[in-house]
């Protein structure tokens, strides 16, 4: 047991020298960026699947729709924190600096969202691609309008 915690702990302290080589430096910011990014880079993996299936442009296989679709309406709820202040204009950020002037209409969207990626993971649990194809088309409003408001093209 004391041997496995001493691995773990060089294992750790491994990480972190690796991770400290990695230059240039990112301030919290960018990381926050990149982390965010990442979040929508997963949320839109999941979602494009569903939807391609839901319109018929790939087999739609029940049990994977709803795989994806349970991701979906999970990693939706990533992004209440996903917007700290910090993040306002770091990086490489495609985020316009109105998310943190304009604060209830895009948490109105974040909502909206988390809301839509529920009723797609209801929508996927009936199996019913006439269901899914509903609620995808639905919370496809949700990304467009958001993006419309508050990303930079
Ligand atoms: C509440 C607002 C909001 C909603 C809803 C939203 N997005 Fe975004 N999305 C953004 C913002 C803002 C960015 C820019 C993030 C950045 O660059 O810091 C972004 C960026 C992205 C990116 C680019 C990530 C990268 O690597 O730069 C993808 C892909 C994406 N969104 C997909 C989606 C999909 C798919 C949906 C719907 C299922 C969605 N988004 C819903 C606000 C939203």
């Amino acid at each position: 047991m004391k041997h496995r915690i001493a691995w773990q702990g060089i294992a750790l302290a491994l990480v972190a020298v690796t991770a400290s080589a990695d230059e240039p430096r990112k301030s919290p910011g960018e990381r926050a960026v990149e982390y965010r990014q990442s979040v929508f880079t997963v949320l839109a993996n999941n979602y494009g699947p569903v939807h391609m299936a839901a319109d018929g442009k790939a087999p739609f296989n029940a049990a994977d729709v709803q795989k994806r679709s349970d991701r979906v309406a999970q990693i939706a709820k990533f992004l209440d924190d996903a917007f700290p202040d910090i993040s306002n204009g770091a990086g490489q950020t495609a985020a316009k600096p109105e998310i943190w002037k304009n604060t209830a209409d895009f948490q109105k969207q974040e909502r909206l969202l988390v809301e839509r990626s529920a009723a797609l993971a209801v929508a996927a649990k009936s199996g019913d691609q006439a269901k899914v194809k509903a609620a995808a088309d639905e919370l496809g409003k949700s990304c467009h309008d958001c993006h419309e408001q508050f990303r930079k093209k």
